[in-house]
């Protein structure tokens, strides 16, 4: 795993830009695993900014797929993860609706949505990068603890600290809804480059423990320490609690230039 520490979001975001559109370049039909939540926004900002600017290579041919969503919000609401991707990303970046999947939280087909979500990624071909975000209760995704490392997308239920800790899109914790559809840590391990963002002080504890601490299901995103190209991108304060920052420090300032991320 590399662990990437810098003291600012728009330095992290400068680099997860040039990782995805070094990826489009070279290969135009790329698949892209996008997040939610606040921390990959910048990332987005970065994209949006440079296409418009004229900088950037051409989406047109990208496929998009989110890593969950929620279950039992109005159709077309502004707080489902198919809208918010929309609106902070493919629309700006001009992708075509038809290439922006995500699972289908449609009330008669939740049983079989799992499977469906897990055959739309099989058959783009799977997942070139996925972004990843961690929760403050160390989820990945919303695989909240105790969360298999083989599982599958599937349905689950929130823990109270996430519900906590999303209130802000939704106005108060009783109004995030209980259930979501995600990937599942297996379905994630499956991506060939996984890049998690973390930034902010809140996220330091649930951050030591995913890179430094043992693998296992209390700490969903310690999956990331079973992939063979992992990404870690974090700020000062979320690196706070990192036992080895120094050497992860030491390892980029000297990290030959050719490497990439
Ligand atoms: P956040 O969410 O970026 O809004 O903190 C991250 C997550 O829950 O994975």
């Amino acid at each position: 795993m590399e662990v990437v520490v810098l003291p600012d979001t728009a330095r992290i975001a400068a680099l997860v830009a040039d990782a995805v559109e070094d990826l489009v370049r070279r290969r135009p039909d790329a698949v892209l695993g996008v997040a939610t939540g606040s921390t990959p926004l910048p990332v987005y900002r970065e994209l949006v900014r440079r296409r418009d600017a004229g900088v950037a290579p051409d989406y047109d041919a990208v496929r998009f797929f989110t890593l969950d969503e929620y279950v039992g919000l109005p159709a077309g609401s502004e707080a489902s993860y198919r809208c918010t991707i929309a609106r902070e990303l493919t629309d700006p970046l001009g992708v075509d609706a038809s290439h922006v999947h995500g699972p289908d939280p449609s009330p008669d087909g939740l049983a079989d949505a799992g499977e469906r979500y897990e055959a739309a990624i099989r058959d783009a071909g799977g997942i070139d990068l996925q972004l990843l975000g961690i929760g403050s209760d160390g989820h990945l995704a919303f695989n909240e603890p105790g969360s298999s490392l083989a599982s599958r997308t599937r349905i689950k239920t929130l823990t109270e600290q996430t519900r906590r800790d999303n209130a802000r899109f939704f106005g108060s914790a009783q109004e995030v809804p209980r259930h979501v559809l995600t990937q599942g840590l297996g379905t994630i391990l499956e991506a060939r480059h996984l890049v998690l963002v973390a930034t902010g002080g809140a996220k330091a504890a649930a951050l030591a423990a995913a890179v430094e601490g043992p693998v296992g299901a209390s700490c969903p995103a310690s999956a990331l320490q079973l992939h063979p190209h992992a990404t870690v991108l974090l700020d000062d304060a979320a690196a706070a609690g990192l036992e080895r920052a120094a050497h992860y420090r030491e390892v980029w300032e000297h990290k030959p230039t050719w490497q990439g991320l």
